[in-house]
């Protein structure tokens, strides 16, 4: 595919995350909510793209992933999908979509698969959401687990701090990992727990396990777009690598626009008709 950067540009699935993980091949994961940055990070390579409800974040600006909606999410999915050819899209499930009644859950997530064209939906928690995970399993979509930091849960964690530290919590993480691939997840993401444990949960779990904050063990790594290339300036956990100062590249080329607007250097003679 024209200006893509890697060479196998075949559609990323499910069972190709599988073979992944078992020949050691890496799997690299970042977010996108919209169409222009979304056709940028799948032609770079990247193989699966998560439409995070931290876009409640990054494009809404609320404090908390909780305020965004079913709606909402599938907006955003549904522009991300457009500009998508090899990666695997996946959309997260806002709260309140899934654990309320595992009916709903799958009315929900059909609509997410229905409305959106992407590949399969994430939902965060263990064994207390598992009858709603096989339901939606049974109607045929897959579901990538999402256990740690569990950000829908901030109100009940009451801090953002490294979960699964104690060992009646890791305890917990390792038999709602086991749990979660014996129902079918084809992926789980572990967020913010120690490098240690997720080591632990990776070679016992036959799924891929997405790091994020959890070391290098895991079979691929996730991270925010707008963190890693530095637009989002205020935000600097200890596990994020900052791959570019966009924030700061973006404010100089606005400033220099604002100037050259102010000084009635643009547009030049070649720049109109
Ligand atoms: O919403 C999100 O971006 C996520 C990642 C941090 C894994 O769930």
């Amino acid at each position: 595919m024209a200006g893509y950067l890697v060479e196998d540009t075949r559609k990323v699935t499910t069972h190709r995350l599988f073979e992944m993980k078992q020949s050691g091949k890496k799997i690299a994961m970042l977010t996108s909510y919209d169409f222009s940055m979304a056709r940028i990070v799948d032609g770079a390579g990247v193989d699966v793209i998560l439409v995070g409800d931290s876009a409640s974040n990054t494009m809404a600006g609320n404090v908390t992933t909780l305020p965004i909606t079913l709606d909402q999410m599938i907006y955003h999915a549904r522009s991300v999908v457009r500009g998508v050819k090899r990666a695997l899209v996946v959309c997260d499930m806002p709260f309140g979509t899934y654990q309320i009644d595992p009916q709903d859950a799958v009315r929900n997530a059909v609509r997410i698969m229905q409305e959106t064209g992407c590949d399969a939906v994430k939902m965060e928690g263990g064994v207390e959401i598992l009858p709603a995970i096989k339901l939606i399993l049974d109607a045929g979509i897959p579901v990538c687990g999402h256990l740690g930091l569990t950000p829908q849960s901030i109100n009940k964690f009451g801090t953002y701090a490294v979960r699964a530290k104690e060992e009646n919590e890791a305890a917990k993480l390792c038999s709602d990992a086991k749990a979660l691939a014996e129902v079918g997840c084809f992926a789980i993401v572990l967020e913010k727990i120690p490098a240690k444990l997720a080591e632990k949960v990776t070679k016992s779990v036959p799924v891929p396990i997405i790091g994020i904050g959890a070391g290098g063990a895991c079979d691929g790594q996730v991270l925010v777009v707008h963190d890693m290339l530095g637009m989002n300036q205020g935000f600097s956990p200890k596990f994020l690598r900052r791959y570019a100062n966009l924030f700061e590249v973006m404010t100089d080329a606005i400033g220099q626009y604002v100037t050259d607007v102010k000084d009635g250097d643009f547009p030049n003679e070649n720049e109109q008709y």
